[in-house]
């Protein structure tokens, strides 16, 4: 047996496991992918039987042990463990107490099921850690063995080439954020001074901010109730009434939020009936697709993000992606200061310097290997949260479309003031307390003090969906290294502090 275990790693690390017996070479070779540096060992019934680690093999080699010689031979300690239902407290207290730098929590019967580490126990658990997978670092010293520590080189080649398989979209470019590829977006539409642009009031601000830059005016139009995403019927009735004014927007950005994709089909029949493009905010959605499309495939333009928040990350970075040469072959100069063809240095427009490092490419590269496995793991998490919750009276969830299907990037908490008596913030303070962090849902762009006086457009005549969300979500850890044991102690906690009123 050589496998990362399925429960999933702690806070941000896998559990890597071998059977007893193995040798140590194949320690060796497991040690090599494992983050933290510490095998798990376990006997043929799953039971946890010792640790190694770099130390325990370097003392055993000295020692006279060989490669070929079985693995518990080498010298060590007995592995420090906690019970996978100890609470937060306890386990930092133990990890004081055995000075040791991970844990090994079991369940009931003794077997392994995740590492706690120093600096997890130490942070508590995040919402939405990076996940580094075992070949990132590989990219990454490709990068400097060849030195090319620079916006361009062959990581960033290999990357966009990548991307734009996962994505469906023919041409992609690697910029340095999200937030700069719906600028560059934008530019290449022409956005410019004057003009309106739609777009998702329930955001983060990121998707306002270039119609801004742009000298634009944002309308803000609402959510739908069911996937929380801005309202096709809100477009409808607004693209109508513009059309009447002679004022149509110039560009509808389509924001997929919280990883759920958005109604596209009926906003983009819409547009073409006005012949206005889309571009997709698809900053929290990568691996999501609509039917059986992937999310951000569908506009003419989709913006992607790589921040360390997100499914995927680059550190920082984003990507532009269309199935149009023209469009990125333009972005792909303003990208770069928007130089002109010619020997010399000669510049027309107004351009940028937004092209993505090729260090950072090659974590890209290798996070990208992992997508689908991030994915399915977010994925687990939510439906691991709806069927420890469903149960409470007065809570739900963002739901998934027909024919879409979501990268759950974070699972979000609704709960309805008519069954539960305690707002969300109350909730947050009471899991902070227990180590665990949380966070408000978007605040909707309209109640922003930036968008004071930008026309809002409700989902209908009688209801506002946006700010109703707002007052009533809370998003919670989601982590793809959320494990299962981790993740069983939020929820405990969450049915707690609610029935508790
Ligand atoms: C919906 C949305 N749009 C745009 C962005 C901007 O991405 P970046 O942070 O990479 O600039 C983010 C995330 O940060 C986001 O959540």
């Amino acid at each position: 047996m050589n496998r990362t275990n399925d429960a999933g790693p702690s806070g941000l690390r896998s559990l890597h496991l071998l059977s007893a017996d193995a040798t140590v070479r194949d320690a060796v070779a497991a040690l090599e992918a494992a983050s933290p540096k510490l095998i798990v060992i376990v006997a043929g019934d799953g039971r946890l039987i010792r640790t190694v680690t770099d130390g325990d093999i370097r003392r055993g080699l000295l020692a006279g042990i060989e490669f070929q010689d079985g693995v518990t031979e080498l010298p060590g300690r007995d592995p420090v463990t906690v019970k996978e239902s100890d609470p937060l407290e306890e386990s930092q207290t133990t990890l004081l107490e055995s000075k040791v730098d991970t844990l090994v929590a079991v369940n009931e019967s003794g077997e392994p099921v995740a590492l706690h580490t120093a600096s997890d126990l130490g942070q508590g658990v995040l919402l939405s850690p990076p996940h580094m997978g075992p070949n990132e670092r590989r990219y990454v010293d490709r990068a400097f063995d060849e030195n090319w520590i620079a916006p361009a080189g062959p990581n960033l080649a290999e990357f966009e080439k990548k991307l734009s398989a996962v994505t469906c979209c023919d041409e992609v470019l690697a910029v340095s954020s999200g937030t700069a590829a719906l600028h560059l977006a934008l530019r290449v539409l022409g956005v410019s001074a004057g003009d309106r642009v739609y777009v998702s009031d329930l955001t983060f601000v990121a998707s306002v901010q270039p119609i801004l830059y742009q000298g634009a005016t944002p309308v803000l139009i609402d959510s739908e109730p069911v996937g929380w995403n801005i309202s096709p019927i809100a477009i409808r009735r607004k693209l109508t009434e513009d059309a009447k004014a002679g004022q149509l927007p110039k560009a509808i950005i389509v924001v997929h939020i919280y990883g759920q994709n958005a109604d596209i089909e009926p906003i983009l029949a819409a547009a073409d009936e006005y012949g206005v493009p889309v571009v997709e905010d698809a900053a929290e959605s990568l691996g999501a697709s609509y039917h059986n499309r992937a999310s951000g495939s569908h506009g003419r333009l989709s913006a992607y993000s790589f921040n360390g928040n997100k499914i995927i990350t680059t550190s920082g970075g984003g990507a532009l992606a269309t199935d149009s040469p023209a469009l990125i072959d333009r972005a792909r100069k303003l990208s770069t200061q928007g130089r002109d063809d010619a020997l010399h240095y000669q510049h027309s427009d107004v351009a940028y310097n937004y092209r993505m490092s090729n260090v950072l490419a090659g974590i890209g590269i290798g996070q990208l290997d992992s997508l689908q496995d991030r994915v399915a793991a977010r994925r687990k998490v939510f439906e691991r949260y709806r069927s420890g919750l469903e149960a409470q009276r007065g809570i739900s969830f963002q739901a998934d479309l027909p024919g879409a299907s979501g990268n759950r990037w974070l699972t979000v908490i609704r709960l309805d003031p008519r069954h539960i008596h305690l707002h969300p913030y109350q909730l947050m303070a009471r899991l902070k307390d227990a180590g665990i962090e949380t966070r408000p849902g978007w605040k909707p762009m309209h109640l922003q003090p930036l968008c004071a006086g930008f026309e809002f457009v409700p989902h209908d005549e009688q209801r506002v969906i946006s700010s109703t969300l707002f007052l009533q979500t809370l998003c919670l850890p989601s982590g793809s290294s959320l494990a299962q044991a981790t993740q069983n102690r939020i929820i405990t906690q969450i049915r707690k502090v609610l029935d508790e009123g």
